[in-house]
């Protein structure tokens, strides 16, 4: 690959991690500190080249700047890889060496659980290195997720359907996970109809009993009459063909980058669909984690959750008055609050 076309962004510092005992290779990306140490997860993954691994620890550490500065949190952005199968090539060894190569950055960077890791891995790095969030003593960041996407959900109905309750909406969800199925569960609860799509039978099957949702296939999830679209699976779910079928008035998911490219927030507009912008609507995992790294008191993060439906509605007239994406939006309300 070519160095000069990686989109470094103005990153701070990518650093190179390789340990010969461990086998350990990996990438940690710091992006910007401005408003404190860089926090973000460590991803696990069998890349095809060190290429495809630097290109995505570089845009999930940019990610992670814009996330945590428009959840008002006093961190900064970072993201770090580990180059190889979560499924075979896991040992402890692999992550205290990681743990080693964070205690050399000196709390630049903060890690926590990713795709492909899990708290029991984070547990290894913290043999090694105080420099490390997340560690499941108190349990799973994913209803807090929810909750954010709950109440943004809540903000773009008051803003787009001038209506203040839930009650017989329809949401078509597509992923009952972690966050998925607690999403599901409040939207229930607040009087919504629930048409969901998953490839998890089990999880299928308990939504039909326990909140009486309609199951879609897979596909079908992105064709049905719904208000609001509620992608909590997979990336890039937002796209030109995706687009073509949609027929919601809203999108409020927990996934992360919606957007198969950034023209698709404008196209989005164009269309007359609200998008609750990815980073913003799913930062309650992060605020909860941060809160815990920080020792501050767990009593506090759900108001500060809630706060994600204030942000977006922001959000959403600001877009409004200027004719822009809610996307683009977003990041300029992240980008007046971490450049210096
Ligand atoms: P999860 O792995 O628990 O749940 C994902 C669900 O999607 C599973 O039930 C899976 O069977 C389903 N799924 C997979 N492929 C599918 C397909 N083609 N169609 C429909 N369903 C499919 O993950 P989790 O933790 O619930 O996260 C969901 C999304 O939210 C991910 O994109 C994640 O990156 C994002 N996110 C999660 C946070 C958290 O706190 N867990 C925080 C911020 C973002």
């Amino acid at each position: 690959f070519i160095f000069n076309e990686l989109n470094f962004d103005n990153h701070e510092q990518v650093v190179f991690v390789s340990e010969a005992k461990s086998g350990l290779k990996g990438i940690i990306a710091v992006h910007n500190t401005n408003l404190g140490p860089a926090m973000g997860g460590c991803r696990m993954w069998n890349y095809a080249s060190e290429a495809h691994a630097i290109n995505d620890v570089l845009r999930l550490s940019r990610g992670m700047t814009y996330k945590n500065a428009v959840a008002g949190l006093p961190i900064g952005g970072g993201k770090s890889v580990i180059i190889g199968n979560p499924k075979t090539d896991k040992t402890p060894a692999l992550f205290e060496a990681l743990g080693e190569a964070l205690e050399r950055l000196a709390g630049r960077y903060i890690t926590a659980e990713d795709v492909g890791t899990s708290p029991a891995d984070m547990a290894y790095v913290a043999t090694k290195t105080g420099y490390v969030a997340g560690l499941g003593d108190s349990g799973d960041p994913s209803p807090f997720t929810a909750l954010g996407c709950f109440v943004g959900a809540q903000a773009a109905v008051k803003h787009q359907l001038k209506r203040d309750s839930m009650e017989g909406l329809v949401v078509a969800l597509q992923g009952l996970g972690h966050v998925g199925y607690d999403y599901a569960r409040r939207l229930h609860a607040a009087g919504a109809k629930l048409i969901v799509a998953d490839i998890d039978e089990a999880a299928l099957e308990r939504a039909r009993t326990e909140l009486g949702a309609e199951i879609v296939s897979t596909s079908a999830i992105y064709d049905v009459q719904a208000d609001i679209y509620a992608p909590c699976a997979l990336g890039a779910t937002l796209n030109p063909d995706t687009l073509d079928r949609l027929k919601v008035k809203i999108v409020a998911g927990a996934a992360n980058n919606q957007l198969a490219t950034a023209d698709v927030g404008d196209l989005l507009r164009q269309k007359g669909v609200l998008y609750a912008p990815d980073f913003v609507i799913n930062a309650g995992g992060i605020i909860k984690v941060c809160y815990e790294y920080l020792n501050k008191p767990q009593a506090d993060v759900e108001a500060h959750v809630r706060e994600i439906g204030d942000t977006l509605a922001e959000v959403f007239t600001r877009a409004d008055r200027e004719g822009r994406s809610t996307s683009v939006v977003a990041d300029e309300v992240a980008e007046a609050r971490f450049k210096r």
